[in-house]
């Protein structure tokens, strides 16, 4: 059967997700009006990697529409810890509940396991690849504390290689008019070429600069991250990035009046604490937002059963392999390898890699 999937926000129109922010802003202001929205409605949350917001968001969200939960956050309590594919898990647990929401270490884990569920998949995070929810997310942040998504200057500083929210959040706002980003990292921490060319396709504008203070007086929205240790290959080269960049007080005091400072948190030092009193510090809000957000999301893709979106329209080429090791076609090996062709290369429809033909 088909079902809507949240795999990626770009396979959805932009009204599409202007309505969501719609039905979230109108959530927030009357939360009880949805409180029994979801009765009767089972949500599964598979998660195999660490998350404390996203999850409690999501669980918080469904236990407000009234709806109840099942799930597992440590795989190594599941029959994940016994050899059980990615297919099988996705395949019972979508048996038994009404919509399945999914974060992985794995780029493209998403996708896969929204190719044999049997309900609706949410991606919550597949590896350094994307995050749509905390794109939703950021987006209701800056209706709510910018009142708009049009025309803003948008710094994003830190782990711009390896962090999945800014990849998902420069994708989507680059489809609003007017944005220019201002790309804040270390050369080794650069934006990848996928998401740039994206931005070039938009018509949007960018610039890539190493130092924060310089740039942050020209900035509307500041979004920080935090170095993705996780991600690197040695602590050798992650102890080469951590502390690059910390925004402090007096950081702050160079910048605009109206600036907003986000962050998808956990923080670890790439904000001083003193910074949280000040009223440009919206990052505890935007935590808060994604529980409205994400009531909306359920919602939405519950009430769309007999809509689908086509999760691959690629193809296989012979012998050719995603050149991405972390990729899940590369540990799923019954997943089709599939591809879009880009001149010389491929680009793997669940990763985003390309791949030199
Ligand atoms: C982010 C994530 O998991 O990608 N956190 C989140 O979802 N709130 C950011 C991060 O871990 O740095």
């Amino acid at each position: 059967m088909n079902y809507l999937h949240l795999i990626d926000l770009n396979d959805f129109p932009v009204k599409f997700w202007n309505e969501l922010l719609e039905l979230g802003i109108d959530i927030y202001h009357n939360p009880e009006k949805y409180a029994h929205a979801c009765d009767g409605k089972i949500m599964a949350t598979l998660f195999y990697e660490p998350s404390t917001r996203t999850q409690m968001s999501f669980q918080t969200a469904m236990l407000r529409l009234g709806g109840s939960l099942i799930g597992f956050d440590n795989p190594s309590t599941s029959s994940v810890a016994k050899g059980e594919s990615l297919s099988d898990t996705t395949q019972i647990v979508s048996g038994y509940a009404d919509v399945l929401v999914i974060r992985h270490p794995q780029p493209g884990a998403a996708k896969a396991a929204a190719l044999t569920a049997d309900c609706p998949v949410i991606n919550a995070g597949d590896g350094g690849h994307l995050h749509p929810t905390q794109t939703l997310t950021d987006l209701l942040t800056l209706r709510l504390e910018k009142g708009t998504l049009e025309n803003l200057n948008i710094g994003l500083c830190g782990d711009l290689k390896n962090g999945r929210t800014v990849h998902s959040l420069v994708k989507a706002m680059s489809c609003y008019k007017g944005n220019h980003f201002t790309f804040i990292s270390t050369s080794e921490l650069k934006m990848p070429q996928y998401i740039k060319d994206i931005l070039s396709v938009h018509g949007a504008s960018f610039k890539e600069v190493e130092s924060l203070e310089e740039a942050i007086g020209e900035l509307d929205v500041l979004y920080m991250t935090r170095i993705q240790r996780e991600r690197f290959k040695s602590d050798e080269e992650y102890f080469a990035q951590k502390d690059t960049y910390v925004l402090d007080t007096a950081k702050l005091s160079l910048s605009k009046p109206d600036l907003k400072v986000l962050h998808p948190l956990p923080r670890v030092d790439e904000i001083t604490t003193d910074v949280d009193k000040n009223e440009k510090a919206v990052y505890f809000k935007q935590a808060k937002y994604g529980m409205y957000i994400r009531m909306a999301l359920i919602m939405t893709l519950l009430s769309n059963e007999n809509r689908s979106i086509p999760l691959l329209s690629g193809k296989e080429y012979p012998g050719v392999c995603c050149s991405n090791e972390l990729c899940i076609t590369n540990s799923e090996s019954y997943l089709p390898k599939s591809f879009v062709g880009i001149g010389d290369n491929v680009e793997c429809e669940f990763c985003n890699e390309r791949t030199l033909l």
